[in-house]
């Protein structure tokens, strides 16, 4: 990666991108629905996906920036291949997210909104996720659910996914 990633590496993605955009071309009302798509092409909006997304829509580069970082869907930054979410609602709070956050950290060093070094795993909080009774909890990819949390429990539940 580049320092600044002002600049795309591989011109196949850019080529890629400038299709996702075409459709689109000069739209300004259809931004969030490009950022969309790019993310999921590109796997996050580096700053040369933002500008070329502004180019082709007809927006400037601080409008894209305003969305990109108004919505908590869009990320700036290389997501891991896993995307843990940490429960910070209230019963989870109170029953540990603090524990379970240390325990995260202790396993695998990152902190919310950090990424392995190994691009394994994104870390983010979340609200609520609807398992109140499995308090502290977190989910996994969307869609695992692992409850009633110590933090000696996550290594565990971090080895099921590579
Ligand atoms: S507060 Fe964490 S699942 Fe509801």
């Amino acid at each position: 990666m580049n320092g600044c990633e002002c600049t795309p590496t591989d011109a196949a993605l850019v080529k890629g991108l400038a299709r996702i955009i075409e459709p689109y071309r000069g739209q300004p009302n259809s931004l969030i629905q490009v950022l969309a798509k790019a993310q999921e092409y590109i796997g996050y909006l580096p700053k040369w996906v933002q500008v070329q997304v502004a180019e082709g829509l007809g927006l400037s580069l601080q409008e894209i920036y305003g969305v990109t970082t108004f919505y908590a869907f869009f990320s700036l930054i290389p997501r891991g291949r896993h995307k843990l979410s940490v429960c910070a609602g209230t019963a989870c709070y109170v029953k540990g997210t603090k524990n379970v956050l240390k325990g995260v950290r202790d396993a695998i060093g990152i902190k919310p909104g950090q990424t392995t070094p190994d691009s394994r795993f994104t870390m983010e909080i979340v609200r609520c996720i609807g398992a109140c009774g499995l308090a502290p909890a977190v989910i996994v990819n969307g869609k695992d659910v692992h409850g009633r949390l110590e933090a000696e429990q996550i290594p565990e539940i971090l080895s099921l996914y590579e």
